[in-house]
């Protein structure tokens, strides 16, 4: 099974998609927290695509498509796989469905989450992660217990270099022009579409995407199988 998450900077991919691969017990393939990585690791990729996401452009295609194909390679086709910020242009789609091809897999739904923008923009300034164990909170929504220190390891938490609001802004017209399009081209394919309204408390979303992976592709977790 493969499932695609797509919306606009903010909207909840990473938090859903952590909740869902744990659930699920599937791997989750976040194309943005690899690069993060290897900027942290000082790689030939974490360089390159340094300052692409320093200014909020899309790192470029050949380097994204290069680095997803070698990880669902090395999968295999058998995995349950939730890519999260990947497809992001029309030209990464068309390569996913020839990397999948020859896998013998293919993209079973396109989960669109949406929010409206002055949600989007609140959420990510008051974003915080922990650069430790990658884990998620929000000083508006969910923040930690104690102030910038991480529940889980004890280790200061991190406002992203491209949350600032003026890579924001450019990052929302960059999701608006270039990765918006995958809905139309996923329209013409034989994955399921589904909108889910992310406006809502994070167990509300996940509750709705449950339930439409259930009632569409007929995907349970552990607890309901
Ligand atoms: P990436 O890391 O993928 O960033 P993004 O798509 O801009 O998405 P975000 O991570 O900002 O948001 P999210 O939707 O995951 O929200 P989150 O769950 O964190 O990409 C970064 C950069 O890498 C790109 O700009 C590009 O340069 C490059 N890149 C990556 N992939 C690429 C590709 N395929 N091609 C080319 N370049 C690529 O939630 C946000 C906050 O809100 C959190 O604090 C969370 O706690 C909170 N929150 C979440 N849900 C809720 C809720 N329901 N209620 C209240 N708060 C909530």
């Amino acid at each position: 099974m493969m499932v695609v998450l797509l919306g606009p900077p903010g909207v909840g991919k990473g938090t859903q998609g952590a909740i869902l691969a744990d659930d699920l017990g599937w791997h989750r393939l976040a194309t943005g927290d690899v690069l993060r990585a290897a900027r942290r690791e000082g790689t030939q990729l974490g360089r390159e695509a340094q300052r692409y996401m320093d200014r909020g452009d899309l790192v470029p295609d050949e380097i994204i498509v290069g680095m997803v194909r070698e990880r669902l390679e090395s999968l295999g086709a058998d995995t349950g796989v939730i890519l999260d910020g990947f497809p992001r242009t029309v030209p990464q789609a068309e390569a996913l469905e020839e990397v999948l091809g020859e896998l013998g897999a293919e993209v079973d739904a396109v989960l669109e989450l949406t929010a409206p923008d002055d949600v989007l923009v609140k959420r990510i300034s008051g974003r915080r992660s922990c650069a430790e164990c990658g884990r998620l909170y929000n000083t508006y929504f969910d923040p930690p217990e104690v102030d910038g220190q991480c529940d889980d390891c004890g280790t200061s938490l991190t406002h992203r270099d491209d949350d600032d609001a003026e890579t924001v802004a450019h990052r929302l017209e960059v999701y608006r022009a270039q990765t918006e399009p995958l809905v139309e081209f996923y329209r013409e394919t034989d994955a399921e579409l589904i909108r889910v309204d992310g406006d809502r408390s994070m167990p509300d979303v996940q509750a709705a995407i449950r339930s439409a992976l259930e009632e569409r592709l007929g995907v349970a977790g552990d607890e309901e199988q």
